[in-house]
This record gives C-alpha cells, structure tokens and sequence, in this order.
C-alpha cells in the first residue's frame, strides 16, 4: 500500500472539564480510536484532536463547591480525563483544554472576522436573574409552571408533560434552582451569529458531504423550521474568554468548544511539527476532517460550525459521523437512576480489550442507541475471543511442541489464501464504521479455522510418529490463520494484538499480511485472554447500582 498523503485531522467531542468519564464517552472514543487505527493501518496520514472542554457555567459552579479556582478544576479534570483514555489505548495525538492561549486567539479570530462580514447581529434580551446567587439563570437553572398545560416543576426551555417549548420569562411562578426565590428579569444586549446569512453555503455544504441520511433529513427540518440567530455570548459572571470590546460579556462555551479542535491541533503542531493549523486547516488545504459526535450535539456542528469554519476562513468538515446513546443494561445512563458506570470503574474489574470488542461488534453506521448489557457483553466476549478466536492458538501451540515450537516450512495456502483475500472486504467495512460487519466477517474467518483444525483432527494424527509433519503443517497453518485474525482485529484489541505478536515473535503490520511464518519459532504459548466470569460481572452490576 502506497501513502495517502491526504492527511487527516480526526476529532472526538470534547468532554466537559466538569467531572471524570462515562461510558458515553467512552463509547465515542472507541468509535473514533478503532476508526484512527484503522485508517493508520491502511497508511494515513492521522492525527486525532481532543480536549478537554473547560468554559461555561456549570465548571464555574463546580469550582466554586469544590472550593478551587475553575482553572484548578480544568487542570486536574483534564489529567484525569486524558489518563483514563490511555489506559483503553485510546491514541490521540493530543488531549488538550479549550481554557488555553491558542483557542482565545482562534476564537478571537474567528469571531472578528464574523463580526467585520457583518454576521454578528448585536440585540437587547430579557433573561431570569438570580438576585441572591448574583447569576442569570440558563434553562436549566430555573423552574415553574408550564405557560401552556400548568404542569409544576419544568424547567425553563420545554415542557416534560405536554413538550410545549417556551422562553424561560414565560414560566409561571419561576423559582431559582440555587436560592428557592423568584428571579427577577433583566434586559441586556447580547450577540447572535447571523446563522440564515450563511444558508447558501450550508446548503452547499450539506450537498457536497456524505452526511448519514437521518443526519441530513434532520438538517432540512430545521431549515423548513427557520434558522434563528444563535445567541453566542453570555454576561457575566460566567467563565470563559472575554468578547473583545466588552469588559462583561464572555463567549458562549459553544462558540469556543469547536475552536477547541483547531486549537488543541496548532498546539500539536508546535510540539511536534513545524506547520500552523492555517496551514492543515485552511480553506484551501488537501486535509480531510472528520468529527465523532454523539446525536444531541448534532446542530452544533452541522450548522453553526460549518457557518464559523467559513467565517474565520477554514475548511468545512469533510464529514460528520454521528452515533446514537449508551444504554446500560437496557435502561438509559444515569447516576440519580443508580444505573452509571464511570470509565475507570471499568478498568478496576476489566481489560480495557473487552470493551473495545463488544462496542465494535455492535457498532454500526447508524445513530441508533446502543445498549451495553452486561450479560450479553460477557457471553459476546467468551464465545468470539476466547471461545473463537484465541482457541485456534490454544488449541493448535501443543503439537508445535516436539519440535521447539517452531513453525513448518510446509502449510496448507489454499485457506491461507483465503482468508488474505478477505482483507480489502474487512477493511472497506472498518473504514465505512460498520465494525458490526467488520467483526461478523473476522469471526466467520474464526470459524473456519476451527474448523479446518476440527476436520484435520491433529490429535488422531499425532498418535502415530509418522505424521510428525503433518501435524506440523496442520498446526503451522492454524498459527498463521490466527496471524491474519490478529492483524484483522488489531484496530479493535490493539493491547492484545501485540501480545499476540509477542508470543508469535513477529511484528507485524497489516502490509506483511502475505508473509506467511515459515520455519519460525514462536514463544511457550501463554494463555493471551481469560473468559469473563460471573464474579466480574456481578461486581460490574454492584458498581452501576450504587449510583
Ligand atoms: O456535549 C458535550 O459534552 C460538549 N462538551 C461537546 C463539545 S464538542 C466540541 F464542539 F467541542
Ligand atoms: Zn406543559
């Protein structure tokens, strides 16, 4: 395979700086990371963006509880966030913060350029003040009576009983979530990007790129709904980066957050390269650009940031990949509901390979949500890669024995050959993020190992002396088939994949794929993966249920 020299800058959304992982995020950072490795497999040029994404409101209360300064909480969340990934592997390039030089200045930028194209509307607002807490209260720090059906206690963007949505000035007898007592209204000027200005190229943009088909059709709706100016700025107190020319208005997190992924990616390049996201990001770059979101983050980048990538003079993403929640056990995520997991719960009871395998395999293109059963989870990874997979080693390493586990010089090509050819099929399915099929294919592939080893009985062969090398050659092949298995599931178990290699004393990538091991040693088999127990799951359920 030849080098693409188209390179890519692949994003996973920034987690808020606000508290450790769920198994949402880590959902999406597998997604992405199988989908990183896969394309570094295959020769791209990658790199992979993330950050934490540190500005807004609620960072400034959780400071405040914790007694430290937003900065401190920012500092020590992030470490805490970017420690957990790499403990599943997750490979990014860099995992940085929004709260940094480089995204004030990209903000700045991109914003004055807005502003001096006239897109920048600048308009009076009425908005809930809290009086005591010294604050103006987001929807969701407020609550009252639905202007429309009465319903009590709804907060002040719509309504759970009857989906009515309202202004949160509406709501009858409005209470402040931090003081108890009635918000008083205040008028203040705030700023909006004029997002129908910037119809035409959205449009354009929108025809131009392979968005999912439910992404797309969502887009049209709220093109028929009408593209309202999206207000970018809120009055303090509120931390984030001051909006040049006023001394009390900051930007809205989510003008800053996207400016996040070119941000972490100039800091990248000043460690490493010695290029400017200008250079890799700008309008007229080869780069392709690719976001892994999650559903409810949708309109964030598929209008406003397409509308601020044109504004500041950058290209638009190439694509947009967007999936579906994480279910636990069949119900929705959720701490107050006692049905939560933390990333690094995880990583207490588990092998971070494990995850990554059962999220691939269920994995598809689509924006369903994908349900994370705990049962299922085991049984999935007990019949593929231990059952499957890892039996063909196991099964096959002790007739290697007598003769120092060292390989045949002989094997079986035609099965061999097979499962080669298969390599384009399962690699066109990896990179269209359809890992369910990926891993479908790659276990039809297990099968038939077993197959063929369970046709060729080794173990009635190696009764009688004379078939010394026949039971090598049938033995030799399986630990090749399981070579080519190896390298097809490396992009999803990456840790275990070179434990493999390991014992197999080859390095291997996904170009050698054609060398077969002949005459070669390979290590004592050591078991490379152990079933998931009862035990582990149970304690799994234990540490969801306490919330
Ligand atoms: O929804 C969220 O968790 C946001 N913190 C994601 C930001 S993604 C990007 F735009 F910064
Ligand atoms: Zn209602």
């Amino acid at each position: 395979m030849t080098k693409n020299n188209n390179l890519l800058i692949i994003t996973s959304a920034l987690p808020y700086a606000n508290g450790p992982l769920h198994f949402g995020h880590l959902l999406e950072h597998i997604q992405t990371d199988i989908w990183v490795r896969t394309n570094r497999a295959m020769n791209k040029n990658c790199i992979y963006i993330c950050a934490s994404d540190a500005h807004g409101t609620p960072i400034m209360l959780k400071a405040e509880e914790e007694g430290i300064s937003p900065e401190d909480l920012i500092e020590k969340v992030t470490e805490q966030q970017k420690n957990s990934l790499v403990k599943f592997n997750i490979q990014h390039d860099n995992y940085y913060t929004t709260h940094s030089e480089e995204n004030k200045y990209f903000s700045e930028h991109i914003f004055n350029s807005a502003d001096k194209k006239g897109l920048i509307l600048r308009k009076k607002i009425k908005q809930l003040f809290d009086d005591t807490k010294g604050l103006f209260l987001a929807d969701r720090y407020v609550q009252g009576e639905c202007p429309k059906c009465g319903a009590k206690n709804q907060y002040g963007d719509n309504c759970e009983i009857c989906g009515a949505t309202y202004e949160a000035t509406e709501l009858i007898n409005p209470k402040s979530i931090f003081s108890g007592k009635k918000p008083s209204i205040k008028e203040s000027e705030h700023l909006f990007f004029d997002v129908a200005a910037c119809i035409d190229n959205l449009q354009k943009w929108i025809k131009e790129t392979k968005l999912q088909s439910s992404v797309k059709n969502k887009i049209q709706e709220w093109f028929i709904d009408g593209l309202k100016p999206w207000d970018i700025s809120r009055d303090a107190p509120y931390f984030g980066f001051k909006i040049p020319g006023y001394d009390d208005k900051y930007f809205y997190v989510w003008l800053d957050a996207p400016i996040g992924y070119i941000a972490s990616l100039e800091n990248f390049l000043k460690k490493e390269k010695n290029k400017t996201s200008k250079d890799l990001w700008g309008e007229k770059s080869d780069t392709e650009i690719y976001h892994f979101i999650g559903k409810d983050i949708m309109n964030f980048h598929t209008l406003f940031w397409p509308c601020m990538l044109e504004a500041g003079g950058f290209k638009k993403p190439t694509n947009v990949f967007i999936h579906g929640f994480m279910t636990l056990n069949g119900k929705k995520m959720s701490k107050s509901k006692k049905n939560f997991l933390l990333v690094d719960d995880y990583l207490d009871v588990l092998k971070p390979d494990l995850i990554r395998y059962y999220l691939a395999s269920k994995l598809s293109t689509g924006v369903d949500d994908l349900d994370m059963d705990l049962k299922d989870f085991q049984k999935k990874v007990n019949t593929d890669l231990v059952g499957k997979f890892v039996n063909i080693a196991s099964r096959s390493q002790g007739f290697l024995k007598k003769d120092g586990n060292k390989l045949s010089q002989s094997l079986d090509l035609e099965i061999i050959d097979k499962f080669i050819s298969k390599k384009e099929e399962i690699f066109s399915l990896f990179l269209s993020r359809d890992f369910s099929k990926a891993i479908k294919e790659i276990m039809q592939l297990a099968d038939k190992a077993n197959q063929y080893i369970d046709f060729h009985k080794p173990w009635e062969l190696n009764k009688n002396e004379d078939n010394l090398e026949d039971v090598k050659k049938i033995a030799s092949t399986a630990i090749n088939l399981f070579r080519i298995l190896n390298l097809y599931l490396e992009p999803v178990i990456p840790e275990t994949s070179e434990k493999i290699k390991n014992y197999l004393k080859s390095n291997q990538s996904l170009d050698d794929l054609s060398t077969n091991l002949i005459n070669h040693q390979i290590d004592i088999f050591k078991p490379l993966m152990f079933r998931i127990e009862d035990v582990e799951i149970n304690k799994l359920n234990e540490i969801s249920q306490n919330g």
